[in-house]
């Protein structure tokens, strides 16, 4: 990578170039002076190599290295020369070698950064947000960033390999009723009128497929309004494909192959294919939740028919009105939790929903428990031969709803991991499939499909549409690794009639669903392959690329928890000029509001 500035990239410069002159620019990393000799460390984008200034060779730069000081962008020209045994740096790429310097030349002088541009550097993340550019320079940075960009290019090659094309689909769209909230953006030219930012390129895609293109992705920034968490940012990056005449299987084919050679070819980890697969249903009832972290085992178990005649009212109650008790065996969590850790787990429980706890302690003296007196011997022991229960173990119940016990034990599966240090190792990949089609919203009093409206039922329950849509079922599929929801998708409705059907459980009108998504309806009408596709959260894919729980660590200018970039102040007022020429007049807030 010469140029102009330099022969040699740092890091790039080895044994090889021992007794040849090389030139380099780059930035000082660290200063140590021994006053005679001083010792530089400059940093480029490939990594760090070892400057010598001897004040033997040359008096006048040591005056001259005496003014430099971190974050000077120098540039130097001298001998790449063997360094004495005893200086040697295992850690440095470039650690058994060194430049001799013959000349310096600063070309860019550097304020004290505010921030210490090292991997050891402690500041708190909004500090490190605003300086972004200078965070960026650390070495653990630019690796995550870098990696990054590896990966686009292997997804680019191997989709390009499989017969995909890269498309653009457009930013400024028709806001949808669907799905999270939307990012608008009002139109100059038709005032009063607004445009939504994409939350995804789903109908362009399956527009795509209409129009022939038969294979279809893109690499493409998708836009949600919804509460960040840290693995959520208002904008964020999909790798969206899209696939005409064929069914789920051959998607979940190719995407086991790719997701199969990033791991290979970043982290050299190799994903045994085919990937296992399990129904919603069963991840639920198994393990509380449809993103299972299959990395440990802590199952969950349905001890309704045990207790459905027990004399503890709070489950037989439940059961009565139709729901059921599900319990969790925490295999040596009795000795682990005393009193007082249980008191306080109940409360972890009703964070997640629970309306209580039940716990067992099975120990040597037998059941310790306030729940343990209202059942029989043959109550309890059918409930430890449940689950599987030995001497040590703490047994862990909740009552309630089917979903909302699953869920609540689900999360406490969770905590209990953690609490219990499980050892999680490793990738264990997923493929949750036979969602449910719709979830009923007790707020909106209807149903909401649960990917999205565009979704196709199974073939058996297309009849059940507009009869018992809790069982619809739908031919949607979901990519789960070590509990994070990696991607989803899943074959597309393409025939106009069950479209409207779809929309129609979902209580729009046929003239609401031809208002909204006319386009789409209308394009079913003109010999729409069958299709099916899938997108990947890229971002997500990263963070577990590079083993980190920050989402903010793989994007090179992320949001903060306040949607807003603490580098460049973003959001920002709009102008009287600007808000007068899009008609549009504010309401103030409260400052405190913002
Ligand atoms: P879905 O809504 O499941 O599917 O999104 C696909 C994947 O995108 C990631 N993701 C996010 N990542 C970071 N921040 C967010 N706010 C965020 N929201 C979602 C997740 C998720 O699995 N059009 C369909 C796909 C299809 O059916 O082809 C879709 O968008 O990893
Ligand atoms: P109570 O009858 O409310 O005093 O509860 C007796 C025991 O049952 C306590 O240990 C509660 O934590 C537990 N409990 C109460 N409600 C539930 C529930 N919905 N599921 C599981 N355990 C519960």
């Amino acid at each position: 990578m010469k140029n102009q500035y330099r022969t040699n990239l740092c890091a790039e410069v080895n044994e090889s170039n021992i007794g040849q002159k090389v030139t380099l620019a780059g930035w000082v990393n660290k200063k140590r002076s021994l006053g005679q000799l001083v010792f530089l460390e400059l940093r480029d984008i490939s990594g760090i190599m070892q400057i010598a200034i001897d004040a033997e060779v040359s008096p006048k730069l040591i005056e001259m290295v005496a003014k430099i000081k971190n974050e000077y962008l120098i540039q130097i020209k001298g001998d790449v020369v063997l360094r004495d045994k005893e200086t040697v740096n295992e850690k440095l790429k470039t650690g058994t070698i060194e430049v001799r310097a013959e000349e310096i030349n600063v070309l860019n002088e550097a304020q004290t950064p505010p921030i210490y541009v090292d991997d050891a550097d402690k500041a708190n993340e909004n500090i490190r947000l605003r300086y972004r550019y200078l965070d960026l320079r650390k070495p653990s940075m630019q690796q995550k960033i870098l990696m990054r960009s590896r990966l686009y290019r292997i997804v680019r090659e191997f989709l390009y390999e499989e017969g995909f094309h890269e498309i653009e689909t457009p930013f400024l769209n028709k806001p949808t009723p669907e799905g999270a909230r939307d990012f608008l953006v009002p139109s100059r030219v038709q005032p009063n009128k607004f445009f939504s930012l994409p939350q995804s390129p789903q109908l362009f895609k399956q527009l795509l497929m209409v129009s022939g293109f038969d294979r279809y992705f893109q690499i493409v920034k998708c836009f949600r309004d919804e509460d960040l968490r840290q693995d959520r940012q208002p904008e964020f990056t999909q790798i969206d494909m899209e696939m005409s005449f064929v069914t789920g299987e051959e998607v979940i084919d190719v995407n086991e192959r790719l997701i199969q050679k990033i791991f290979k070819e970043i982290l050299d980890y190799e994903i045994v294919l085919p990937i296992p697969r399990m129904t919603y249903d069963e991840a639920m009832s198994r393990y509380g939740s449809d993103k299972p972290d299959l990395r440990f085992d802590m199952q969950l178990t349905d001890i309704s028919s045990i207790v459905k005649d027990s004399a503890f009212g709070v489950f037989t109650s439940v059961i009565k009105k139709g729901g059921s008790v599900r319990g969790m065996n925490v295999k040596g969590g009795s000795d682990r939790m005393i009193r007082r850790d249980l008191d306080r787990l109940v409360k972890v429980a009703e964070t997640y929903g629970a309306k209580g706890l039940a716990w067992i302690r099975y120990t040597a003296e037998g059941m310790i428990s306030p729940i343990a007196k209202f059942f029989t011997d043959t109550e309890k022991d059918a409930i430890l031969s449940a689950l599987g229960a030995e001497e040590g173990d703490l047994l862990l119940f909740v009552a309630d709803k089917h979903e909302v016990a699953l869920t609540a034990l689900g999360q406490l599966r969770l905590h209990m991991a953690d609490v219990m240090e499980i050892e999680r190792k490793g990738f264990v990949f997923v493929w949750i499939t036979d969602f449910p089609m719709f979830e009923y919203d007790e707020e909106e009093k209807r149903y909401f499909a649960v990917h999205h409206p565009f979704t196709s039922p199974t073939e058996h329950s297309v009849e059940l549409l507009g009869k018992e849509p809790e069982k619809v079922r739908a031919r949607a599929y979901d990519i789960v690794v070590n509990g994070v929801e990696l991607g989803g998708g899943s074959v597309r409705i393409h025939k106009e009639a069950v479209q409207e059907k779809v929309f129609e459980q979902m209580g729009f009108s046929k003239e609401e669903a031809w208002e909204q998504f006319g386009f789409l309806l209308e394009a079913f009408q003109y010999g729409t392959p069958p299709h099916a596709g899938m997108a990947y959260g890229l971002d997500r894919l990263c963070m577990l690329l590079v083993d980190t729980e920050n989402i903010k660590d793989v994007i090179a200018f992320p949001k903060n928890q306040n949607h807003g970039c603490v580098m460049t102040g973003a959001p920002t007022y709009a102008s009287a000029h600007q808000l007068e020429e899009l008609k549009i007049k504010t309401i103030k807030v409260d400052e405190n509001d913002d």
